[in-house]
């Protein structure tokens, strides 16, 4: 998983069946170069000027380096594990979202599924969404299967958060409905804010936006975007909010204001569900934000927990739940369903490489 942070790789390896059984067993995290990351969102920028997804200089030589790095990350975890490539069924292969456009039935996430098969000579199973966003849903959010499975023994309902780039939410019922969409930002726009006027990539802790103030004004008037108030399904694109509205406040203060701005997304978004939720499970790199979880907590109305406390890795959910996505395409399971991405039926995705 490369996901919209653009912060690096995440690679995890689980024993699964696809359905209710799941049990991690490595993790690994390759942060990205700054070099890296930026001909990253230089090709996101390309890709979003594109009317529809082709063959463009950029992308294309981002795209192989992309892939070549997962087939070093993998290679790594497996060899971590002291397992060999022959003990793996299938690799799930996110790739990375370089734009998101299901307004126009396109959603985009580069990464060569055959040429990573072949370099591993493992099964790929790659390109997860574009079948959704073809069937007319959002592509977005496809974790709730995965929560759903996290959290099987923990009783209905539950509701779980995932602060990446963008913040997304599965609430799931007792009769096991869900409900799923993305809230709004998480860290895309504090990491952006941070590393132009600190240098640094995200906000260690939360302690830039600690020493600030929450600009009210300003705040409301992010808020005051038609997306809050849409109902689901919804999806976000990193590009479809930006740091302008913060642009005259000290770099303290602008940091306080982004964190209220994603705070406040999961608070809409809660307020959207059928059953505001009591208590919120956080997942992602943005739980390790004190700051944001303080505000989320305190805006929400509801206790926010690791889920770290009930025996997961908060940073290995993502990547999880492509590698449980891959096992499913193989069982032919679906991932996306009415009521997460809104495709009219479930349905499963992602297209299979094999070496
Ligand atoms: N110690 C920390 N303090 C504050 N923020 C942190 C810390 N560690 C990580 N983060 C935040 O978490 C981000 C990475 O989170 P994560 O990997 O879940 O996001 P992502 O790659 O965008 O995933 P997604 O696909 O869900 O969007 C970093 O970019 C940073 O903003
Ligand atoms: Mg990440």
């Amino acid at each position: 998983m490369s996901g919209t942070s653009r912060d690096g790789i995440d690679a995890a390896l689980i024993r699964s069946d696809g359905t209710g059984h799941v049990e991690p067993l490595a993790f690994l995290h390759h942060g990205y170069d700054e070099d890296f990351r930026s001909r990253l969102a230089a090709g996101c920028d390309a890709a979003l000027a594109l009317p529809v997804p082709a063959a463009h200089p950029l992308i294309d030589a981002v795209t192989a380096e992309l892939t070549a790095r997962h087939a070093m990350i993998i290679t790594d975890l497996i060899d971590t594990a002291g397992l060999s490539a022959k003990d793996i069924h299938v690799v799930g292969f996110h790739g990375h979202t370089v734009a998101h456009r299901p307004d126009r039935r396109w959603t985009w996430q580069i990464g060569d599924g055959a040429a990573l098969a072949t370099a591993l000579g493992i099964t790929v199973v790659h390109d997860f969404r574009s079948g959704d966003v073809a069937a007319g849903g959002q592509g977005a959010p496809l974790i709730p299967i995965y929560h759903g499975a996290m959290t099987a023994g923990l009783g209905r309902p539950v509701a779980l958060l995932n602060l990446g780039g963008v913040a997304n939410i599965t609430a799931i019922g007792e009769d096991e409905a869900m409900a799923a969409f993305d809230c709004g930002m998480a860290n895309a726009l504090i990491d952006d804010w941070v590393q132009q006027h600190f240098g640094q990539p995200y906000d260690d802790g939360g302690r830039i936006a600690a020493a600030g103030t929450v600009d009210e004004a300003v705040l409301q008037a992010m808020l005051d975007h038609p997306y809050f108030m849409a109902p689901a399904p919804k999806s976000l694109d990193r590009a479809d909010f930006s740091n302008g509205p913060v642009a005259h406040l000290t770099p303290h203060d602008g940091a306080a204001t982004l964190t209220a701005f994603s705070a406040m997304g999961v608070a809409k978004a809660c307020a959207l569900l059928a059953q505001p939720p009591r208590q919120i499970l956080v997942a992602g790199g943005g739980r390790h934000n004190p700051v944001l979880l303080e505000m989320i907590a305190r805006f929400c109305r509801a206790e926010v927990h690791d889920v770290d406390r009930f025996g997961w890795n908060g940073d290995a959910t993502e990547a999880e739940g492509f590698a449980y996505m891959a096992l499913r395409r193989l069982r032919g399971l679906p991932i996306s369903f009415p009521g997460t991405t809104g495709v009219p039926v479930p349905m499963t995705g992602g297209i299979i490489n094999q070496p």
